[in-house]
């Protein structure tokens, strides 16, 4: 496998290790990966940078996940090369496993054992005094809403609190490089603000994380850069206000009445807008170059068009404007066969 220029560096010993001063964490060039007839990954670039937080964001069968099982070594490409840690994901498959961590690779929580026996024994496992160890576990079982359940035995965990737990056991020890592939699927809200206060955490002590979500709100809120990945292509990159930046301008969003006339109310905002007015449910959408005098000219517009309103507000553009203005669909499409209460 090619090596990636800059990114690399043959240690002295000639055994490969991770790479404490490398700037990027995480790169790919190029990774294909097809499953018979289904091309899930057909060339994905991507850098993080050290410390850094990268979003992956797209819709339930983007890739996602394929692409995170190869950056993990759990899945061979087909084509292209990537490096975490300064190590090559095919040729030094063994000593990254080392030094990544990934939710759920492990399971290594076992059933007989209490939730707060079970992350002890991976802070343990990790070289963290028992104090210490313990003191961690039970952090992240309250911030995961299990702490109620820390002195019971995994075996009587319903399906929610096993995932939880997993999350908690991959998350004692911060890793150089983190890997969660749409960790707060699934979750209550509670848990899912639990989880991002656990990775803001581990961030801030210098963990690289690459993160797959669904969720706009949660690539706003968590990454530093954020990758739309859309059929196996990443296909914009840049922080969320780059991203938003793209879109352009304003909305202008109107509620009708209901029983307006929607005909009416469409031609009438079409003078006001720069683009198509398009309406959903109800819900009058047009884009708008400047914020001010938008308002009044929309609601005169509209009032003489004899059509009744019943709110009309002026925003920025949000990801799930970017998304839908790069795909032609909306990033939350489609549900996670693979998510659970
Ligand atoms: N082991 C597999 N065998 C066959 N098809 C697969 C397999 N894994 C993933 N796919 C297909 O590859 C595409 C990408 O899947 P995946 O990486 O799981 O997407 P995501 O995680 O973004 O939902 C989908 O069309 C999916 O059905
Ligand atoms: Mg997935």
């Amino acid at each position: 496998m090619a090596s990636l220029g800059g990114v690399t560096g043959p240690s002295i010993e000639g055994r490969p290790r991770a790479e404490a001063g490398s700037e990027v964490a995480i790169s790919a060039r190029g990774i294909t990966k097809s499953f018979g007839e289904v091309h899930a990954l057909s060339g994905v670039d991507i850098d993080v940078t050290r410390g850094t937080v990268l979003g992956l964001l797209g819709p339930n069968g983007a890739g996602k996940t394929t692409f995170v099982r190869v950056l993990t070594t759990l899945l061979k490409p087909d084509g292209g090369s990537a490096r975490v840690a300064g190590l090559d994901v095919v040729a030094d498959a063994a000593a990254l496993r080392a030094s990544i961590g990934l939710a759920g690779q492990y399971a290594a929580v076992d059933e007989n054992l209490t939730g707060l026996e079970n992350l002890t024994m991976v802070g343990r496992l990790y070289g963290r005094p028992r104090a210490a160890a313990k003191a961690r576990g039970r952090e992240l079982l309250e911030r995961f809403d299990l702490l109620e359940a820390a002195n019971r035995p995994v075996k009587t965990y319903s399906g929610g609190m096993r995932r939880r737990l997993d999350l908690a056991a991959a998350l004692v020890v911060s890793p150089p490089v983190l890997f969660l592939d749409e960790p707060t699927t699934g979750l209550d809200p509670r848990s899912r603000l639990g989880l991002w206060e656990v990775i803001e955490g581990l961030v801030a002590e210098g963990t690289t994380l690459l993160l797959t979500t669904q969720y706009l709100e949660e690539a706003d809120r968590l990454a530093d850069r954020i990758a739309v990945i859309d059929h196996g292509r990443v296909i914009a990159e840049g922080t969320a206000t780059e991203l938003k930046a793209r879109v352009g301008g304003l909305r202008l969003e109107v509620t009708l009445e209901a029983g307006a006339d929607r005909p009416a109310a469409l031609a009438a905002l079409a003078g006001v807008g720069s683009d198509e007015p398009v309406l959903e449910d109800g819900l009058l959408k047009v884009s708008v170059a400047e914020r001010a005098g938008t308002i009044v000219a929309a609601v005169t517009s509209l009032s003489a068009a004899g059509v009744g309103v019943d709110d009309i507000i002026l925003r920025s553009p949000t990801l799930d404007d970017v998304f839908l203005s790069l795909t032609g669909h909306g990033a939350e499409d489609g549900t996670d066969p693979e998510s659970r209460p």
